[in-house]
């Protein structure tokens, strides 16, 4: 029997929906409007409606509200949807809505680029975009490519309660599917469904490896929807037309976005990419390096713009930006770094990795198994026992300085030769290898690396230690104690001997100007440095530090 809060909470959903469509429907989504007006409802769109009719439902008295709402420019419907439906259940259909000011500076530049005579939304969501287009440009035609029934119902509701519903259309389909008829000048503007390579069906993942190959570009079948979507955009455009996507940056640097600068620089014409900080909240549930993509197709650019803002309010109409060559462009594996200013180190600085060497600590291949718990460990001498960071807030909690290693775990380091220890040692070893054996420990591929499986080998310990992996710029701390480190941090090792001065004025300057700069972030929000990224920081030379 399920168990009866769920039935409720479904219940409530339900109700939920049937109130949203009915508010829908009293704001006009049910109408066709003139001339083919919006078009006819969809299968989904009529069972929703029957549903809410079912119901009795009429929102009558919200309906005014709604309606007012969004006379001022708001949108109560896509806000509506989005308190109904939590981001865990829009995930799997990539429903994050665009806050409106990013709306705006997407629709202004594209009104910098001359009246289109027609507007497509892929993945309209509520119609954010596509109803602002509408207002923006009187004459033209608005056709908004939208999967998920409800939120076509809203849009639908959106366009006619904005008195756009008889220039528009409304298609509940894969915008992959999407076939338009030629038809001018057309602008193409939205937001991207963001979901990861797993949420995508093997079909289409089938369909972007083949499309892509008949343009003469190899595709990754770990794209993410946003990747197929600029390409459905590249074979549905047409020379002259226009086009402005916000997504996450993640295409920037990964290897499956590959396909989507190589798109830029060949068919869908890129003229700028404007990367916005996390801290500007871009896609509200989900603290991400977001980008605005403007692209002119047929264009070859010989160049194209790229600016980062920290803050939605900067984008103004989506001008300005570091002008980067083709050539380029195309030598680049990641665009990120290039999105920044040339960094001019003061007099006297150096790169980290000038003095110094970053590498990541030891991978385990089983952490469960060579952390020592106490008591099932307890038999084995205290010189296999090593005490080691093992998770990155020990060193968040250190501070600046890891004075004590007697509050971390132990790693278990055994010799790769056994015979080294004493017998009765042995003994101990013996009966910890069977049990990792029985675990399947000595399977694993870390292990399988080893030249002796159980030998875990952990680096020599780092005077300076860094986190890698946060929410947060990198924590970096005087490794005081000699601890030693696994793959959850960073170990910072001088190429020469500096002194004790000097490694804790260079841990200093780290500390005092680390930010999220130069690392990758993830949707999600997390940045990553890799050791390389890290090594790249700017810090004063050996003649300045201690
Ligand atoms: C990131 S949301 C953007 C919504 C809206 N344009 C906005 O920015 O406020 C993406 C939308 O694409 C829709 N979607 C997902 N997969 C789709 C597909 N294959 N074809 C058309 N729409 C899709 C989702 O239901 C969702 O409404």
């Amino acid at each position: 029997m399920r168990p009866e809060v769920s039935e409720s909470c479904e219940s409530v959903t339900a109700d939920g929906e049937a109130e949203l469509v009915a508010l829908a429907l009293g704001l006009g989504a049910g109408a066709r409007g003139g001339a083919g007006g919006l078009g006819a409802l969809s299968a989904g769109e009529l069972a929703l409606v029957r549903m809410a009719r079912a119901r009795g439902l009429t929102a009558r008295a919200q309906v005014a509200a709604a309606q007012a709402a969004i006379d001022a420019g708001e949108d109560p419907l896509g806000e509506a949807f989005c308190r109904l439906r939590s981001p865990v259940q829009r995930r799997p259909s990539g429903a994050t809505y665009t806050p409106l000011p990013i709306v705006r500076a997407m629709v202004d530049w594209a009104a910098e680029q001359g009246a289109p005579t027609r507007v497509v939304d892929p993945g309209a969501g509520s119609g954010r975009f596509v109803v602002e287009a509408g207002r923006r440009f009187p004459r033209a035609r608005l056709i908004a490519v939208e999967l998920d029934p409800l939120a076509a119902l809203l849009t639908r509701a959106h366009l006619q309660a904005a008195g756009l519903g008889g220039r528009a259309e409304v298609r509940v389909e894969d915008y992959r599917d999407t076939r338009l008829p030629a038809g001018g000048r057309t602008l193409y503007i939205g937001n991207p469904p963001y979901v990861r390579h797993h949420g995508v069906a093997q079909r289409w993942k089938d369909w972007l490896t083949r499309t892509a190959a008949e343009r003469g570009h190899p595709a990754s079948q770990l794209a993410g929807l946003h990747v197929h979507f600029f390409l459905a955009t590249a074979q549905q455009a047409a020379p002259g037309d226009v086009g402005v996507f916000i997504t996450a940056a993640e295409w920037l640097d990964v290897n499956y976005g590959a396909l989507v600068r190589r798109l830029l620089l060949d068919g869908l014409g890129g003229s700028a990419v404007h990367v916005i900080e996390p801290t500007a909240a871009a896609f509200p549930d989900a603290a991400t390096t977001a980008a605005i993509t403007c692209f002119e197709v047929g264009a070859q650019p010989t160049s194209i713009r790229l600016r980062r803002v920290a803050q939605a309010g900067e984008l103004g109409d989506l001008g300005g930006g570091r002008v980067v060559a083709r050539e380029r462009l195309h030598a680049a594996p990641r665009w990120t770094p290039l999105t920044r200013a040339t960094r001019k180190a003061p007099a006297g600085w150096v790169e980290l990795g000038e003095l110094c060497r970053v590498h990541r600590g030891q991978v385990t291949g089983a952490n469960d198994f060579w952390i020592a718990d106490g008591e099932r460990d307890a038999g084995l001498p205290a010189a296999l026992l090593t005490p080691t960071v093992t998770r990155a807030r020990e060193l968040y909690a250190a501070g600046r300085a890891l004075r004590d290693a007697a509050a971390l775990k132990r790693i278990i380091e055994l010799p790769e030769e056994l015979d080294e220890l004493s017998p009765a040692v042995r003994r101990v070893v013996e009966k910890l290898l069977a049990r990792g054996r029985a675990a399947g420990v000595h399977e694993g591929y870390v292990a399988k690396q080893r030249r002796s499986w159980w030998s875990v080998k952990l680096r020599e310990p780092a005077p300076i230690l860094a986190t890698y992996m946060a929410r947060r710029a990198p924590g970096f701390v005087r490794n005081l104690c000699a601890a030693r480190h696994i793959n959850i941090a960073h170990g910072i090792y001088p190429r020469e001997k500096m002194t004790g001065a000097e490694l804790d004025a260079l841990a200093a300057h780290l500390v005092e100007n680390a930010t999220l700069e130069g690392g990758r972030t993830y949707a999600g929000g997390l940045t990553k440095f890799e050791p390389r990224e890290m090594e790249r920081l700017l810090v004063p030379g050996p003649g300045l530090l201690g």
